[in-house]
């Protein structure tokens, strides 16, 4: 069965003592038997005093990006096999963020992808519109896209690695929320899509979160969606009272 999630992407927000302080009341309010994985992404400098301060809690660190390559010449950039030696075992992969300000495309994700999972990493794979793209009515199409040309190409085995987090670019930060319907609609549609491509088991297992303006106070009609099983969380996740409002939204 399919995990009900809740992420929070910190994005480039929060320093050292920051981090710690909002992992401190994230630790102290959460509740003993949450009804959802939870995880959060600090920034990079954060990821391993946040793993330690985490450590035999039930709140997973994940990275917000990585590189494709083992090691090398790219300058600025982190690997799988670092982030994997501070403790990190999730990664955040195709942010929209990433794709319209680092110019990253379907075929460098792919290869992210593949580093994470030959890692043995797990991968919370974003997609979704731009505005234009949903009032051309494009956004079935788009969606599809990005997920064929980056994330498809994985073996049936590799699924259960996988989480799906649709975020409609309109959505994000904006305050403008998809309706649970719209979400549904796509969520239903990825649904679809993995049934055709890995088979109706795999298709059932694989959770599809929702991002873009989620809150407190639209987290739990969202989250009743049938095809909808959490969340990956930007604005609200800074807020650790928001935060687990949201994680507590579950029926
Ligand atoms: P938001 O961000 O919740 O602030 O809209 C979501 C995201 O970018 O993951």
């Amino acid at each position: 069965m399919r995990k009900n999630i809740v992420a929070g992407n910190w994005k480039m927000n929060n320093d050292l003592a920051e981090t710690q302080e909002l992992l401190s009341h994230l630790k102290m309010q959460l509740v003993k038997e949450p009804k959802a994985d939870v995880y959060v992404a600090p920034s990079y400098i954060s990821l391993f005093s946040a793993f330690e301060s985490l450590k035999g809690t039930a709140i997973e660190v994940a990275a917000q990006n990585m590189h494709f390559a083992e090691k090398g010449a790219y300058t600025g950039e982190i690997s799988a096999k670092m982030l994997k030696s501070v403790g990190v075992k999730t990664v955040i992969l195709g942010h929209s963020e990433r794709r319209a300000y680092f110019n990253e495309t379907d075929e460098l994700l792919a290869k992210k992808v593949d580093a994470a999972l030959e890692n043995e990493m797990t991968v919370i794979f974003c997609f979704g519109e731009e505005l234009k793209d949903r009032k051309a009515d494009q956004h079935f199409e788009v969606v599809k896209n990005q997920l064929e040309n980056g994330l498809f190409h994985i073996s049936k085995d590799a699924c259960k690695n996988v989480i799906l987090a649709y975020e409609p670019v309109w959505a994000i930060g904006t305050g403008e929320t998809a309706s649970p319907e719209q979400a549904q609609e796509i969520h239903a549609y990825v649904r679809k899509m993995l049934t055709e491509k890995f088979g109706e088991t795999i298709a059932q297992d694989v959770s599809i979160l929702y991002g873009g303006s989620v809150k407190p106070d639209n987290a739990k009609d969202i989250f009743g969606k049938e095809d909808v099983d959490g969340g990956l969380i930007g604005g609200a996740s800074l807020n650790a009272v928001d935060f687990l409002a949201i994680v507590n939204s579950f029926e």
